[in-house]
């Protein structure tokens, strides 16, 4: 049996994954494959406790280092006991956020823990493996900040965070696709969900040769 193949979704608050995320899922399933969905922090039910015990606590209250340990940890557990055995058995993997996110969230802030320490406890946990294709939603930032308001939102840590942040992490996110242009494809997210939805799709089939 082929082993599967495995697509993360990534993009900044108000994006729009966790929905195209189902979407993507639906698609995969009617092309005739097994499809585990997923995410993270998160994705199995030690990485869920993680998760939960993470966000259960307001920002500052984690030591930068041991809170990136903390998703580290999710992350282990969740590739060990969900993705890999998944991708073994010849499932496709959709995963609402991966590793880009560590990059995105805590490599980029001038107090954080920055992009060499997420590159090395990566290595340490994964060795070489890495998604066989990373959609980046992307959306300008008012759009994105104007999303999250409208949907009630502002229950996350980094949702309450203003607009400097969230350029920050935009920026962070595009340079990532630039570096990784054949791995990471970014996506307009600023259309409504079925045009996103569409350009997914058309990406997925593009890089998988899948059938029309
Ligand atoms: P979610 O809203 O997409 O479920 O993600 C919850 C928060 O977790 C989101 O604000 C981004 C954050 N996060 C990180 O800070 N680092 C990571 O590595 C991951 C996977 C998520």
């Amino acid at each position: 049996m082929a082993r599967g193949k495995f697509i993360t979704l990534e993009g900044g608050e108000g994006a729009g994954k966790s929905t195209q995320a189902k979407m993507l899922a639906e698609f995969l399933r009617k092309q005739g494959h097994e499809v585990i969905l997923t995410r993270e922090v998160g994705g199995s039910p030690a990485a869920e406790e993680i998760r939960k015990l993470w966000l259960s606590q307001d920002e500052g209250y984690w030591d930068p280092l041991a809170e990136l340990f903390l998703i580290f940890a999710a992350r282990r557990e969740h590739l060990t006991r969900t993705v890999w055995p998944a991708l073994k058995r010849g499932a496709w993997v959709v995963s609402d956020r991966f590793v880009d996110s560590s990059y995105a969230y805590q490599g980029n802030t001038k107090k954080g823990p920055g992009p060499d320490i997420v590159k090395k406890l990566y290595q340490q946990i994964a060795g070489k493996f890495e998604p066989d294709l990373t959609l980046l939603l992307d959306l300008p930032v008012t759009v994105s900040m104007d999303r999250v308001k409208s949907r009630g939102g502002w229950n996350d840590r980094y949702q309450l965070k203003a607009a400097p942040f969230h350029r920050a992490l935009r920026k962070t996110y595009l340079a990532l696709a630039k570096k990784n242009a054949r791995r990471i494809k970014v996506i307009d997210a600023s259309q409504n969900a079925e045009g996103v939805a569409k350009a997914i799709a058309a990406t997925v089939t593009k890089q998988f040769k899948l059938k029309k």
